[in-house]
């Protein structure tokens, strides 16, 4: 354990991974199919489509699945169905993407935030009741990075005052809470697939369910090519030889190339995350035993893991004042590509959009449409406000091969920081 790469040492990760045979065979198949949907010109509708929805209802156990352009298109189709009058709330957790949230509004709703849980860093069941009113009307669950939140927990409360529970799983493709895959743990599931996550499409998007109802609605925002498929309680808008396709504004079809691609993505996808896991999880135990550190946390409950972003605890206490990005500074001089997170994680609270007035882009909703603003203060998140700034997001080990030489290289600068801390005040 010798001098700091920081101070000039040598550094503790020498070597580079080698990129898995599971992903090298997945991309193959990928080429494969694209190239044959560009030689049969299907290039706008395609069977790869129904095949994709098909698979992934299956895997997740779910009566609908529809595939769209992306996931912020799954989550306005969601709150859309949900949502029945200008100034419905949605209780959602303030540590997520902007695009789980700002689609509420676009729908006509209000977000109405909830702190997070210390350890899981997602919506914290215990303060989702004193935020219900007579206007809400879900809550929205992101399993944040993959770690499913407490689903028994949101799901008796939204039973209780008959409230939807509308999950985003984007970050936790495969991830199982008590054996049951998220995205079926609620009323309606919607995943991005977009590029930078655990299954994708590029850009592209998932939505499940296994209410009809909420099949329907989301079939009439923004596909009108199959509101002729809708029950006969849509029988007037389908189109017939006097009446042209019709449906609400939004076109939300996927792209048969983006299909094809998480049709394969989908089937390479346990295999993957087990890859992933192997490795996260040597890490994982390593790190139990290097002072001022300790692994990505894992709730009882979680009976498959899925990590989209890793994201391992650092104890600022034992640093003595040493801020966190002096920590990553020394992690990325040791060799190993440490961040603060995923970017633009910060309490959503904080953000402009939410909280200017008159100036802001979304002025036009929430007045003239909505008559109302909420006031969202930071001082009401004070869990997120502490917590997210004590992680660190390291690579998330998918997609290499398990090599215990590699990750003990990466634990070894974790050892090597943690010994010599004091030589970075
Ligand atoms: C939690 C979460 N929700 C929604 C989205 C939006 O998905 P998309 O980029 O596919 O529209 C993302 C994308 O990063 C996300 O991480």
């Amino acid at each position: 354990m010798g001098i700091l790469a920081i101070n000039g040492g040598k550094k503790a990760v020498q070597k580079t991974p080698k990129t898995s045979e599971i992903f090298n065979s997945m991309v193959d198949e990928q080429e494969t199919l694209v190239r044959q949907l560009l030689r049969k010109r299907e290039i706008s509708a395609s069977s790869v489509v129904e095949e994709l929805e098909k698979n992934f209802a299956q895997y997740t156990g779910t009566k609908y699945a529809i595939a769209m352009n992306n996931g912020t298109a799954t989550l306005h189709s969601a709150f859309f169905s949900v949502i029945k009058e200008p100034g419905d709330e949605i209780i959602t957790s303030v540590h997520t993407w902007h695009l789980g949230v700002t689609p509420i509004i676009c729908a006509g709703g209000i977000p109405v935030f909830c702190d997070i849980e210390p350890l899981t860093l997602n919506i914290d069941p215990s303060k989702i009741e004193q935020k219900i009113t007579s206007k809400t009307r879900a809550i929205c669950v992101t399993h944040v990075y993959g770690h499913p939140a407490d689903m028994d927990s949101i799901n008796n409360i939204a039973k209780k005052y008959n409230l939807a529970v509308i999950e985003d799983a984007s970050h936790s493709h495969g991830a199982a809470y008590k054996g049951i895959p998220t995205g079926k743990l609620g009323d309606i599931g919607c995943f991005s697939l977009q590029g930078s996550k655990l299954m994708t499409g590029g850009e592209a998007g998932i939505l499940v369910t296994d209410h009809t109802k909420f099949y329907e609605s989301c079939i009439m925002l923004g596909h009108y090519e199959r509101v002729s498929k809708l029950s006969s309680k849509y029988d007037k808008y389908k189109a017939n030889e006097n009446i042209p396709f019709m449906n609400l504004g939004y076109k939300y079809r996927i792209h048969p190339f983006a299909a094809a691609m998480a049709l394969i993505e989908l089937k390479y996808l346990e295999e993957r995350n087990s890859l992933q896991m192997k490795n996260c999880s040597y890490i994982n135990r390593g790190l139990a035993s290097i002072e001022g550190f300790d692994g990505a946390y894992v709730a009882p409950y979680v009976t498959k893991h899925a990590w989209l972003n890793y994201l391992i605890r650092f104890y600022p206490e034992q640093f003595d004042g040493i801020p966190r990005e002096k920590i990553i500074e020394a992690l990325r001089a040791e060799g190993v590509d440490a961040a603060k997170g995923r970017p633009g994680y910060i309490p959503l609270v904080r953000q402009p959009l939410l909280n200017e007035r008159e100036n802001s882009p979304a002025y036009a909703i929430w007045y003239h449409f909505l008559k109302n603003h909420p006031e969202y203060k930071i001082e009401d998140y004070p869990v997120a406000e502490k917590v997210l700034f004590e992680r660190i997001a390291i690579p998330s080990l998918r997609d290499i091969e398990y090599d215990v030489e590699y990750l003990e290289q990466i634990l070894d600068a974790f050892r090597k920081i943690s010994k010599h801390r004091k030589e970075l005040k």
